[in-house]
């Protein structure tokens, strides 16, 4: 999506990835095969770029840090802001360090700390990967001794350990992308709420109404990404507890929950993104309707998808070449006059698809 996106503005982009099959070499003629960790293929791809980005954190950022100072491209995030969030660790004490609200926590990378940590932050907590978590896998919910139990014997099998967190028993979660371009302005887009099904988003609907609390921690993310010198946009997810928004996780690149913006907004998040890694000018969008809705097309078997497409929901497919059950396979985007009416919609088409 940030190909074609970069495409519309008439920017060239050339991709790097392993397979001639990745979603991104379906839509770029400029496609280069390479591992993210052969460091001669990787220096030389970067070396014929003018900037680099990327679409996933789980890079090598002590690799790309060292092939940014040999080549002397632009490379955002810059590899030294992706190496601090791409560890939940290291992610939660930045959050910390600027005061912003997130729930207690403690490093784990033995069984016996595990325990404690379960002890000590109240024997409800979950236990998340520091590295290479996503969608869910990498996150074990701990609400009794059982579940610990079951639980222990994978912490040490991970070399790169964990953090325990205090489970936050919240009433809905929300989610907002902010962004900050190379010139330093910063912008967020609107609040919205996000449902996850076994740890894994399934729709999202917005925008909530812009609050004063709202507003403030928009702002306080903002400063955040500016104190950070992050630059390109960042996906922030947030519990509601019903008194207080408590920050979930930090996700440096274009997000799932903001992929609404794609119909709902007057600039999508893709464009935002590389508008600020290009270092053009970054203004609020404007949202175009009452109500937006998204929903995400999880596989749910390994047969060839097929479907229907009804006039009143916009596709955006992503040419992964296998369905897997939980994978997410591409979303739909709906407008209505209210936040629940589009919801409803997206609701009722995704019966129309079997993926
Ligand atoms: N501290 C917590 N308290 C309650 N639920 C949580 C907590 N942390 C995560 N979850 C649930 O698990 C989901 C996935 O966890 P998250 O930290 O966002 O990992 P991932 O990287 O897989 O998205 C969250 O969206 C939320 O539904
Ligand atoms: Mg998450």
């Amino acid at each position: 999506m940030l190909a074609l996106k970069a495409h519309e503005m008439g920017v060239p982009v050339a991709i790097y990835s392993e397979k001639r099959e990745d979603p991104a070499a379906q839509v770029t003629s400029l496609w280069h095969q390479g591992s993210a960790k052969d460091e001669k293929a990787l220096k030389e791809f970067i070396a014929s770029c003018s900037v680099v980005t990327f679409e996933s954190e789980f890079m090598d950022a002590a690799l790309l840090e060292k092939i940014a100072a040999a080549t002397k491209v632009e490379i955002y995030p810059r590899p030294r802001e992706m190496a601090l969030i791409q560890d939940r660790l290291t992610q939660k004490e930045l959050l910390k360090k600027f005061r912003l609200p997130t729930a207690p926590f403690i490093a784990v990378s033995t069984e016996y700390e595990a325990r404690r940590a379960w002890h000590a932050l109240g024997k409800k907590v979950v236990f998340k990967k520091r590295r290479f978590g996503y969608d869910g896998y990498g996150t074990f919910v701990v609400k009794n001794e059982k579940d610990l139990e079951a639980f222990l014997p994978q912490v040490e099998k991970d070399a790169h350990g964990f953090i325990a967190e205090a489970f936050v028993p919240f009433k809905r979660e929300v989610a907002v992308m902010v962004a900050r371009g190379r010139d330093g302005s910063t912008l967020h887009l609107p609040f919205v709420e996000t449902y996850q099904e076994n740890s894994r988003c399934l729709w999202v609907k917005g925008p909530l109404r812009a609050t004063p609390t709202f507003k403030r921690l928009g702002r306080a993310l903002e400063k955040l990404l500016e104190k950070a010198d992050y630059v390109g946009i960042m996906g922030v997810e947030l519990f509601d507890t019903g008194r207080e928004l408590v920050i979930n996780e930090l996700a440096p690149r274009v997000h799932n929950s903001g992929h609404y913006s794609l119909d709902a907004l007057s600039m999508d998040q893709f464009t935002l993104h590389i508008r600020a890694v290009l270092g053009l000018e970054l203004r609020q969008p404007i949202v175009l309707r009452p109500g937006f809705a998204m929903m995400n097309l999880l596989g749910t078997t390994d047969e060839a998808p097929k479907w229907q497409l009804s006039g009143d929901v916009k596709l955006h497919w992503y040419g992964k070449n296998e369905n897997r059950p939980g994978r997410k396979m591409g979303h739909i985007n709906a407008l209505a006059t209210s936040p629940e009416k589009a919801l409803s919609l997206v609701k009722k088409r995704r019966a129309d698809f079997r993926v």
